[in-house]
C-alpha cells in the first residue's frame, strides 16, 4: 500500500496527495474539498455522503475505500445511506481515488428550481450546526459552561472567537445536561452561536418574505439544502388604512402615531404567515432560526417600525438604506428566540429592497447585456444597466395599471377580463375572464363563467384592449377613440368602445385611455431618462416582474410603448424577483455581501427633479411613442400608420405574430 496516493474530488477538482488509511472528510478538509458535515465526523449526519468517481489512468476500484464497517453499517441517521454512497467520515482511502461529491453533500451547492422563471440558487449558509461534544465541568476547572461549548467548537471544528446570542444564556447548561454534554449549536455568520439543542440535531430552517403593498408572501425554506418546504401570502391587512402606499403615507400624517398601527398591522400579518407554514410544512415555530425581508421603502421602514412620513414626500430620506442586521424578536415574530433578521439595503428612497432583490435575482450587473428591470406597482421600479454601470429610478405610474381609475376596472380576480382580441376588420371583440379557460366566442363560454359572470377589467386586459384597439384603428395615435360601428358609441364630447354588453356594459372610454396613456407615458419617460444618462439608445432585454410583469403579454405592453423596442424574444416576465430575490439572501451570505455592494454602486437618478422627464413624458404620450420609432416592434407586428390627430390610422394588413391566443 502506497503511503501517497493520489486523490481527486470532482466536481471541485481538488486533488493531492494522502497517507493511506485517511478517511475521505479527512483528506478533503487538507485538500480544501467541499464536503458538509454537522455531526464532525461522527457518523452521525449522514451528510458526507460520496461515490467513487472515475478519471482517466484512475479507473473507478472498489478496493479504493475500505470496506464499510460498523460506522456505516449501523448508521440510521435522518439522512438514509444512498445506495452506493460511502460516508466520507468512515471510508478511508486505500488506492488512488476520484472522490465524487454529489450537490446533496456540498455546503456551497447549487439548487435546480424546477420552475423556469424561478432561478437556481447558489447556497452558501449563513447559519450552521455544529454537533459537538463538551468537556464535562469538574472542580479543578472553573471554566464556565459557555467557555466549555467555545473551547470544544476550536478544538473540534477549529472555530475561534465566537460569542453567544444573550438569549441563549438561559438555554445553555439545560441543554448541556439534557444531551449529556452532547449539543448541536447553530452559529450565524461564523461568529455568534445563536442556538443550542441538546444531542445531535439536523434542523435549520429560514424564512423569506416579500412584504407588498397589496400582499405579504413568505417562504420557509431549509437553510443547508435550499428546498422551499411550504409558501404562503396573504393580503397585507394595512389595506384598511388606505390602498395605496401614498393614502397609507397620509394615515400616518393624519393620525399621529398611526405608523404603530400600521406596523402591528404587516407584523401581525408576517407572524400569521409563519403559523400557516409551520403547519404546511409539520415543522416548529422554535425551528426557524433565520429570517429575510425586502419590500418596498414604506413597507421596509413600517416593518422595522420607523415612521415613513419622510418618504412621501421630497427629498423621500430614507432612515437607512444599508443592509439591516437585527433580532428577528424585534420585527414580534415568534420564532427561534436566536433567529436573526436581514433586510437587504434599499436603493433610494422611492426605490426599495425589493428592487435591490430584483437586481439580486435577475443579476443585470452579472452580464455585458443591457438589462431594463422594470417592476410596476402604484410605481413603477426601474433598473437599467450591465456590468460596468447600473442606474435606478423610479416613476409615477400611478394605479391605472392595476386596474384603478379606469371605469370598469379592477384587481386580477375571477370574473375580471384579462385576455382581450377585435377583429381588425369587423371590430368585434372576443375575451378571456379570469376562472374561464374559454374564449368569449367559444361554445360553453356562457356556462363557464355562471358563477362569476363578467365583473370588469384587470391590467392585463385594459393593456390589451388599448393596445387592440390601436392595431384595429380605433384608438388612434394620439390615443383618441374615434368611428363609427355599433360599438363605439357617444359618450358626452367623446367616444367609448363597448368590450362586452351584459347585464353589466363593460365601456373602454376615452378617459380610460387617457389614464393608461399617463401610466405608460410615465414608465416610457422614466426609462428613456435612465437611457439618456447610459448614453444607449437601445436595450438589449427587458425583464419585467412582480404579479404585474407576471400578466401582461409582452407584445402589447411594447404596443402600448410601455417599454421601449427590444426584441421580443429578450423581453420576458421575471416572475417574482423581489421574493426570489430575498430566497437568495435567506440562503447565502454570498449573494448578501454581492447585493450588498451593488446597491451602492448603483446610480440613482430623480425622476421628479430631472428637468427632460416633463419632455420625455410627453412625447412617450404616443402610442407607441410620439416619435420614437419601434423597428423591431414593427417586424413583429403589423403597425398602424402613423396619422394626424384628428385622423383614423390605416386599419392593420394582417394578422399579428406571435399571437398568444
Ligand atoms: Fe456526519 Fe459523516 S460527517 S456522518
Amino acid at each position: 500500500m502506497s503511503a501517497d496516493l493520489k486523490v481527486t474530488f470532482t466536481p471541485s477538482g481538488r486533488r493531492g496527495t494522502a497517507v493511506a488509511g485517511s478517511t475521505v472528510l479527512d483528506v478533503a478538509r487538507v485538500l480544501g474539498a467541499d464536503i458538509d458535515s454537522v455531526c464532525g465526523g461522527r457518523g452521525i449526519c449522514g451528510r458526507c455522503q460520496v461515490t467513487v468517481g472515475s478519471a482517466p489512468g484512475t479507473p473507478a476500484s472498489e478496493t479504493a475505500l475500505s470496506p464499510p464497517g460498523p460506522t456505516e453499517t449501523n448508521y440510521r441517521g435522518r439522512r438514509p445511506l444512498v445506495a452506493g454512497q460511502r460516508l466520507s467520515c468512515a471510508a478511508q482511502i486505500l488506492e488512488d481515488v476520484v472522490i465524487d461529491v454529489p450537490p446533496e453533500s456540498q455546503v456551497h451547492r447549487q439548487v435546480v428550481r424546477k420552475r423556469a422563471e424561478v432561478i437556481d440558487i447558489a447556497v452558501d449558509p449563513v447559519v450552521r450546526l455544529h454537533y459537538i461534544e463538551v468537556a464535562e465541568p469538574t472542580l479543578d476547572d472553573d471554566s464556565s459552561d459557555l467557555g466549555r461549548i467555545q473551547d470544544a467548537l476550536q478544538e473540534q471544528w477549529g472555530l475561534n472567537g465566537l460569542t453567544a446570542d444573550e438569549s441563549l444564556i438561559g438555554t445553555l447548561q439545560p441543554a448541556l445536561r439534557q444531551g449529556k454534554w452532547q449539543v448541536t449549536v447553530a452559529i450565524h455568520d461564523a461568529s455568534v452561536i445563536t442556538g443550542i439543542w441538546p444531542g445531535f440535531r439536523d434542523v435549520a430552517l429560514g424564512v423569506a418574505y416579500d412584504v407588498g403593498s397589496t400582499t405579504v408572501a413568505a417562504h420557509l425554506c431549509d437553510l443547508a439544502t435550499g428546498d422551499v418546504l411550504a409558501s404562503a401570502g396573504l393580503m397585507n391587512p394595512q389595506i384598511r388604512f388606505g390602498e395605496d402606499l401614498m393614502s397609507r403615507v397620509s394615515y400616518v400624517m393624519m393620525n399621529p402615531g398611526g405608523e404603530v398601527a400600521l406596523t402591528t398591522a404587516v407584523r401581525d400579518a408576517m407572524d400569521e404567515l409563519i403559523g400557516s407554514l409551520v403547519a404546511e410544512a409539520e415543522v416548529s415555530r422554535e425551528d426557524i432560526l433565520e429570517v429575510t425581508v425586502v419590500g418596498n421603502p414604506i413597507m421596509h421602514h413600517l416593518v422595522l417600525g420607523i415612521d415613513p412620513t419622510p418618504l412621501g414626500g421630497a427629498p423621500f430620506a430614507l432612515a437607512v438604506d444599508k443592509a439591516v442586521r437585527a433580532r428577528a424578536s424585534l420585527i414580534d415574530i415568534a420564532v427561534h428566540p436566536g433567529a436573526r433578521l436581514y433586510l437587504l439595503p434599499c436603493i433610494a428612497g422611492h426605490v426599495g429592497a425589493d428592487a435591490a432583490a430584483a437586481v439580486l435575482s435577475e443579476g443585470p450587473h452579472r452580464g455585458e447585456a443591457v438589462q431594463l428591470l422594470v417592476d410596476v406597482g402604484t410605481n413603477a421600479e426601474i433598473v437599467l444597466g450591465s456590468s460596468g454601470r447600473l442606474l435606478a429610478a423610479s416613476s409615477p405610474t400611478g394605479p391605472a395599471f392595476e386596474g384603478a381609475q379606469i371605469s370598469s376596472g379592477q384587481r386580477a380576480a375571477p370574473g375580471a377580463i384579462e385576455r382581450v382580441r377585435i377583429d381588425a376588420e369587423t371590430l368585434e371583440p372576443r375575451f378571456r375572464v379570469i376562472g374561464s379557460e374559454l374564449w368569449s366566442d367559444e361554445v360553453g363560454f356562457a356556462k363557464s363563467i355562471e358563477k362569476t359572470g363578467v365583473t370588469g377589467i384587470c391590467g392585463s386586459g385594459i393593456i390589451e384592449v388599448v393596445a387592440e384597439l390601436y392595431l384595429a384603428g380605433v384608438v388612434s395615435h394620439d390615443g383618441v377613440i374615434s368611428g363609427e360601428h355599433p360599438r363605439i358609441v357617444a359618450d358626452g364630447r367623446t367616444k367609448s368602445y363597448v368590450l362586452h354588453d351584459g347585464p353589466s356594459s363593460i365601456l373602454i372610454t376615452q378617459n380610460d385611455v387617457r389614464a393608461i396613456q399617463l401610466a405608460k407615458a410615465a414608465l416610457y419617460a422614466g426609462v428613456k431618462l435612465l437611457m439618456g444618462h447610459l448614453a444607449v439608445d437601445a436595450v438589449d432585454e427587458i425583464r419585467l416582474a412582480g404579479a404585474f410583469g407576471s400578466h401582461i403579454d409582452t407584445k402589447y405592453a411594447m404596443v402600448l410603448g410601455l417599454i421601449p423596442d427590444c426584441d421580443l424574444d429578450k423581453v420576458s416576465a421575471a416572475g417574482n424577483a423581489a421574493g426570489t430575490g430575498s430566497m437568495m439572501a435567506l440562503l447565502s451570505g454570498a449573494a448578501r455581501a454581492e447585493i450588498e455592494r451593488v446597491a451602492t454602486e448603483i446610480e440613482k437618478i430623480e425622476t421628479a427633479t430631472e428637468p427632460k422627464f416633463q419632455e420625455l413624458f410627453v412625447g412617450a404620450m404616443g402610442i407607441p411613442h410620439a416619435t420614437d420609432p419601434f423597428p423591431e416592434l414593427a417586424g413583429a407586428v403589423s403597425l398602424p400608420a402613423r396619422t394626424e390627430p384628428s385622423g383614423r390610422p390605416e386599419r392593420r394588413r394582417r394578422r399579428d405574430r406571435g399571437s398568444t391566443d
